[in-house]
């Protein structure tokens, strides 16, 4: 297949892409948080073609993308949180778990009752979502267990010739996945971590909490309540090592004990390391969070192996970046 590349400002393309989407085709679009695979989430050939697209395990299941909390409701029983948050962050980078309606296939919900929902912020996914006039399934556009995408060039590696459009946005701008809340328990809780805080989110709903063990390895002894979670993430070629905030001064160390390999240290602005090659993510983790991706994956293109990383401030978007990087790190965290 011959992917064609079209520009987000393209409103005839983004017609074009919403039939293709109507039909059962998919197309990779952007977001503001990260780049997604879409296809029409009420269709179950559709959204299979998603799962081989990604090689993604088919019990991992994926998020609906609406514009309006009238689809929204068509899809899910929207419960009084659900409403609160929604009033508050959508458009905007958070996902609400809640009770699935009849017309959401399994395969969407990897056979859960409860279906994930966000209204995104970004025009163009926006007009993308009015053009297909149906919800999009859509997870992030990269091969399952690869860094998400958040440029198109990102998408093009990882899917050029197996989807017929992407769409170009330019980067996205927050760079990691939204956050995703449970509303469908006894407690709001939060399952993945993201642009929007634990913080944030107790100023709507004072009783949400944390999942536990967002940033720790996940032990296979429990079923996870975001499947996603079990599954390796984020990994690039190159090994990850992260240094904690106050250990950064062994960075040079490890420098000294491995000449011969072919290292690379990615750290805030103005840090001096005894590298060559040295990429820089910025002054504080929300510069981190809109990068980290698309830098692990230069640094494979440049044939790094092993990638020496500060990690940012322990603030709660901190929090969000550390839940992505330990994972690309696997968990390989120097204290
Ligand atoms: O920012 C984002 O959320 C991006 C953009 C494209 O919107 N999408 C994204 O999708 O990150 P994906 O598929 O990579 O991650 C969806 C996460 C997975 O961890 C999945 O397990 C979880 O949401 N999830 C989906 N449905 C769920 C459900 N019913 N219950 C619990 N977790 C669910
Ligand atoms: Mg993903």
């Amino acid at each position: 297949m011959i992917t064609e590349y079209i520009k987000g400002s393209d409103d005839c393309g983004i017609e074009r892409s919403g039939e293709i989407l109507r039909s059962g085709g998919l197309v990779a679009f952007p977001t503001e948080t990260v780049y997604g695979l879409g296809a029409n989430g009420l269709n179950a050939d559709a959204v299979k073609s998603i799962y081989e697209a990604k090689g993604r395990p088919s019990d991992n299941p994926l998020i609906l993308h609406i514009t309006s909390l009238e689809q929204a409701e068509q899809i899910a029983e929207l419960n009084e949180n659900a409403i609160k948050l929604a009033r508050r962050f959508w458009p905007g980078p958070m996902t609400v778990v809640l009770p699935k309606k009849s017309i959401v296939p399994e395969r969407v919900t990897g056979g859960l009752s409860t279906v994930a929902v966000r209204m995104p912020s970004n025009d163009t996914a926006r007009k993308l979502i009015n053009a297909a006039g149906v919800p999009i399934a859509a997870p992030s556009a990269n091969i399952s267990g690869k860094p998400s995408p958040t440029t198109a060039k990102d998408v093009a590696r990882d899917m050029d010739g197996k989807i017929p459009i992407i769409i170009d946005g330019g980067d996205c701008d927050i760079g990691i996945e939204s956050t995703v809340i449970d509303l469908a328990g006894d407690v709001p809780m939060i399952l993945r971590p993201g642009g929007i805080t634990l913080d944030m989110v107790r100023e709507v709903l004072p009783e949400c909490v944390m999942e536990e063990g967002l940033c720790k390895p996940y032990k296979s002894d429990k079923a996870p309540k975001c499947p996603g979670m079990k599954y390796k993430h984020y990994a690039p070629e190159a090994q990850v090592i992260v240094f904690e905030n106050g250990a950064e001064g062994k960075i040079n160390e490890y420098i000294e004990k491995n000449k011969g390999k072919k290292l690379a240290v990615y750290c805030r602005n103005g840090g001096k390391y005894a590298c060559e090659n040295i990429k820089y993510w910025g002054e504080d983790a929300a510069d981190m969070a809109k990068r980290l991706f698309a830098d692990l994956r230069e640094f494979d293109e440049s044939g790094t192996e092993i990638i020496l990383c500060e990690a940012p401030e322990m603030s709660q978007l901190g929090q969000s970046v550390r839940n992505r990087l330990y994972k690309s790190a696997g968990y390989n965290i120097v204290k």
